[in-house]
């Protein structure tokens, strides 16, 4: 039996098939719910296993994989034999004879290693510690639709070097997307993410202050200060991080048609102002929505 192909991260896609996979999610949108929409999930199961909290990721993997005419089944991981110490490689053997995927939301990205090593069907990551690749397809997708382009468009990460900015940087790697980064001292991207997204020859830049980074930028984005697992370091995080607010006024400095876009949760008033996740700057809707129709696409192509 050929090799199951896994999304661990984007670089699991040909920079080819990363933008073949947008576009087929912008159809897969136009689609929903006519008589045209695929199904070829249909007699399949899709597994979603979660070892930490999650309402878009479950939920649009949930309602994608009924859409393509397949059964979903989520796993709590604390409420399975998992959450009492049945080893990993068990569960993916064990999985790989009942299901045809698992989306899998986890701590250490090694652990999205582990169940990909051992287990014989595709396994797609959920969000790690270090990367959150299925939001970037929604992302992605949400700039193709605003521009019908991602090279050249210019995209600045405000705020935490975490999975979400690693997942900016692989993507500006495979796609020609320029990015400049404004971390915090000590908050800074992975060096070795950093080096495998300029290795492709990618424009990226990490600077300090916020409005260097929004300036002329087509898009901004941002994420939560304390990431799911830091939850003790959040009042740390608070102070290291005051200053790297996306307010109106940081939003201005970027170009007059600039976006906002936030994986979410958000929270107003830490690291994005009211004004601008519920003002005309924001398509965080649109972007939550896409994770449904660019899930389907990644679904069409890894599922046999
Ligand atoms: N953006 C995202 O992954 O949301 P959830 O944590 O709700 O799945
Ligand atoms: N960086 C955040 C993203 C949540 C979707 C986290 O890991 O909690």
């Amino acid at each position: 039996m050929a090799a199951p192909r896994h999304l661990r991260t984007l670089e699991d896609l040909s920079s080819a098939e990363l933008l073949t996979l947008v576009q087929r999610a912008e159809e897969l949108r136009a689609l929903r719910g006519t008589p045209e929409h695929p199904r070829p999930l249909a007699g399949k199961t899709v597994a979603i296993v979660l070892e930490k909290a999650s309402t878009r990721t479950r939920v649009s993997f949930e309602a994608g994989v009924v859409d393509l005419g397949g059964f979903p089944t989520t796993l709590i991981a604390r409420d399975t034999q998992m959450g009492r110490g049945e080893p990993l490689e068990d569960t993916a053997r064990m999985l790989s004879s009942y299901v045809h995927a698992v989306v899998f939301r986890t701590f250490g990205h090694e652990r999205v290693e582990a169940l990909c090593a051992a287990s014989s069907i595709p396994i797609i990551n959920g969000l790690s510690d270090l990367f959150h690749p299925c939001q970037l397809l929604a992302d992605l997708q949400t700039i193709w639709a605003e521009w019908g382009r991602l090279e050249g468009v210019e995209v600045a990460w405000i705020g935490d070097g975490n999975n979400m900015a690693h997942s900016w940087i692989l993507a500006a790697g495979m796609t020609g997307l320029k990015l400049r980064l404004a971390c915090p001292e000590g908050y800074d991207p992975d060096p070795a993410v950093l080096a495998r997204g300029r290795a492709r020859g990618a424009e990226i830049m990490v600077v300090r202050d916020p409005a260097e980074a929004a300036a002329s930028a087509d898009v901004v984005t941002t994420d939560v200060w304390a990431s799911m697992g830091q939850e003790e370091e959040s009042a740390q995080r608070e102070r290291a991080f005051a200053g790297y607010l996306v307010d109106g006024g940081l939003m201005r400095r970027a170009k007059d048609h600039a976006i906002f876009l936030h994986c979410l949760p958000a929270h107003r008033g830490e690291e994005v102002a009211a004004e601008v996740i519920d003002g005309p700057w924001s398509r965080v809707w649109r972007e939550a929505e896409n994770r449904l129709h660019a899930q389907k696409a990644l679904l069409e192509l890894l599922v046999r």
